[in-house]
């Protein structure tokens, strides 16, 4: 390698060492419920209109938050994190499976995220693209290695898939929609902040990376499957990103 030339790992940095501690993000309560208690030397503070929980997990600084469901919340939470200091971000939580192999409790780690709801068609551009930004902002690829290596471990029945995010504005709870987004984004499930995330870790250079279990599948069923099975697919999602911050900065554990 060159000189002062960047490694592949330091290139992406998701597992390099950052100035900032990692934020982990939740849209809802539900979605942190195992990680909060977990988390030590704790200072909570309100940071904006968000409530942000600092401390060590599992030994790792890091900052927590909830930040509400949609797309605006994700990404006033990311921009408050990220103009705060913190070196990479982790999305953690549930979604609805539009790949039609995808089973409650599967484990979706993003390869990149799209905002399906966006629509500047009439001015020539295709449908999800935020005009100047890419269709889909790609996931950091340490990261996703980081995060489907600690899925493995997690998951021990059902599968891990690697896949596109469909963010929107709704919750989807019908089939020909379903099919529709996975057809036209070839998504592999649609949830309500991920992609807005990425967008404001693009514009920081932060890495980032979308972990999401599933909780439905995104059909008639899936209110009454999201209630059943959200904190139980969370739970999933939040081990992993324990795996994910085991694999940080320690040459044992991190991906190749
Ligand atoms: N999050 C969990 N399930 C979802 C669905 N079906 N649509 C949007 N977001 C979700």
């Amino acid at each position: 390698m060159e000189p002062g030339a960047l490694s592949a790992r330091e290139a992406s940095h998701g597992g390099a060492p950052a100035e900032g501690p990692t934020a982990i993000l939740g849209a809802m309560p539900e979605e942190i419920a195992t990680l909060l208690p977990a988390l030590t030397e704790r200072r909570s503070e309100r940071r904006g209109p968000f409530e942000v929980h600092a401390g060590r997990l599992d030994g790792r600084p890091v900052v927590l938050a909830v930040c509400g469901v949609g797309k605006v919340n994700g990404a006033a939470l990311a921009q408050q994190l990220l103009a705060d200091g913190a070196g990479r971000l982790l999305f953690t939580g549930v979604a609805g499976g539009l790949d039609p192999e995808l089973r409650v409790g599967d484990l979706v780690v993003s390869t990149d995220a799209v905002q399906h709801d966006v629509d500047v068609t009439p001015l020539g551009y295709e449908l999800g693209r935020v005009p100047g930004e890419p269709l889909a902002w790609p996931a950091d690829p340490w990261l996703r290695a980081a995060a489907v290596q600690a899925a493995g471990e997690v998951v021990t029945s059902g599968r891990v898939v690697e896949g596109r995010i469909a963010s929107g504005d709704a919750f989807v709870a019908d089939p020909a929609r379903s099919a529709e987004l996975a057809r036209r984004f070839g998504a592999a499930c649609a949830e309500m902040e991920g992609a807005a995330v990425a967008q404001v870790c693009a514009r920081w250079a932060v890495p980032w990376v979308v972990i999401r279990s599933i909780s439905d599948t995104a059909d008639h069923d899936a209110s009454v499957d999201f209630r059943a099975f959200t904190r139980v697919a969370a739970a999933r999602a939040e081990a992993v990103v324990r795996g994910v911050l085991a694999r940080l900065d320690d040459p044992a554990t991190a991906p190749r």
